[in-house]
């Protein structure tokens, strides 16, 4: 028996996806016209014997309801949401619901972090694990040496797999082999987790009897239930035979910013060419729109047959999409409204948006960089021939003039 967590953090952690995630919690922002958390579920899936998927966070339960009752039904596995009363750590948060977790008898425990993209290779991470034995196995992959400081970097014993040595966000290169924040234990982890809060809390009553320094603010420990699997769990286990890594070769990327998920959008649309090709839209008869590369379009959308579409190009519920336009990478939200022969290249364009007649919405596509892509958030009103270029803009803002490189607040 298998059981699956994904953690999806909570808002205080998705500042950095603003505007958007003034709308939507992070983990239901849509990508490749599904919710974010669903790509991990739908992978969760394929996961021989699986029987429970938990999505652990500490967001408002009603934020979720909805999401989790559509997607047990639809997915025929049962999907809940646990809600911390507040943030644990990655290793707390799992920590906190274990014996509710325990219930299910498993033998082993997924874990997911939500804010990846990736072809998530769940069954053969487990056939790795099994074969390694150890208490976890994790997913890793090789990056540039420049980007891998952004990461929990680690080297491993090429023959055995095993983990030997683990350094989260190292100021200093140690590895180009990085965390993808995609783990398999077996339940000793539970054991690991709780030698690590009561090992503190032995700390923090020792330093309480024995010294006043316990006082001062730099000495003041973290609450002994906030622990994190990276540096808490993985960086003192390295070495000791416990933790093994299983390496993929294919796409993976982090979602921490609104550019992150354009990118991550196209990832997942090119990955339903093997997956889910009924997903993507085919362009072909004569009344529909031209259609080049992956693209989304929700079924409710309407897309003039003049218009061109693609590649990277999500389109969702409600939106309209009028004579000649043009879009190429770009999310375009619910309710959207895009008049004649507008372009919008490298952008998302929230809810409600309406852009203009021959206005232009568009960026350099640089998805690290903070103006890479233009987002508008919900209700923002692009007027006729206006050309918007490198901006973020907040919700309900009007656009009569061009601008470039701002950030409208
Ligand atoms: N439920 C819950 N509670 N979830 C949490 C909490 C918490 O208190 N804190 C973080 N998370 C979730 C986040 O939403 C995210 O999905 C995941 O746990 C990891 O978040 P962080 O602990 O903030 O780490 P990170 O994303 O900066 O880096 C981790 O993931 C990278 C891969 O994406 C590290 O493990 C890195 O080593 C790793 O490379």
């Amino acid at each position: 028996r298998v059981v699956a967590v994904i953690m999806v953090g909570g808002p205080t952690k998705g500042t950095r996806f603003r505007p958007l995630s003034l709308n939507i919690s992070k983990p239901l922002f849509p990508l490749a016209g599904q919710a974010m958390v669903l790509h991990p579920i739908s992978a969760c899936k394929r996961i021989p014997n699986l029987v429970q998927i938990y999505l652990i966070g500490f967001y408002e339960e009603r934020e979720f309801a909805l999401f989790v009752s559509s997607i047990s039904n639809e997915l025929r596995v049962p999907v809940r949401y646990l809600k911390e009363d507040k943030p644990h750590g990655s290793a707390g948060g799992l920590y906190s619901f274990r014996d509710l977790i325990m219930e299910e008898n498993p033998t082993h425990i997924f874990l997911l972090n939500c804010d990846v993209c990736c072809s998530f290779p769940l069954p053969e991470m487990l056939e790795a694990h099994r074969r390694y034995g150890g208490i976890g196995t994790i997913l890793v992959i090789k990056v540039s040496p420049e980007s891998a400081s952004q990461f929990g970097e680690l080297v491993a014993d090429p023959v055995t797999h095993e983990l030997l040595h683990y350094t989260e966000k190292p100021e200093t290169f140690v590895s180009d082999r990085i965390n993808c924040g995609v783990y398999v234990f077996t339940p000793g982890i539970f054991t690991a987790i709780q030698g690590v809060t009561s090992q503190r809390k032995e700390r923090a009553t020792l330093r309480r009897v024995t010294s006043f320094e316990a006082l001062q603010p730099a000495n003041r420990s973290l609450p002994t239930d906030f622990v994190k699997l990276d540096q808490d769990i993985l960086s003192p286990l390295a070495g000791k035979k416990q933790f093994y890594v299983y390496e993929t070769r294919d796409f993976w990327e982090q979602i921490k910013t609104p550019g992150m998920s354009l990118r991550c959008s196209g990832l997942y649309l090119g990955q339903f060419r093997f997956t889910s090709p009924h997903l993507l839209a085919s362009g072909d008869g004569s009344k529909k729109a031209t259609i080049s590369g992956d693209v989304y379009i929700h079924p409710s959308a309407k897309v003039h047959p003049t218009a061109k579409i693609g590649p990277n190009v999500s389109i969702s519920a409600n939106a309209r999409i009028g004579a000649g336009a043009r879009l190429v990478s770009c999310i375009i939200l619910d309710d959207v409204e895009i008049q004649e022969n507008a372009v919008i290249i490298h952008a998302i364009v929230g809810w409600k948006c309406l852009i203009g007649r021959w206005s232009r919405v568009q960026a350099s596509g640089d998805y690290s960089a903070k103006l890479g892509v233009t987002i508008l958030g919900e209700s923002v009103a692009v007027e006729d021939e206006v050309v918007v270029t490198n901006c973020i803009v907040l919700p309900h803002k009007t656009l009569n003039l061009s601008v470039q490189e701002e950030i409208i607040l």
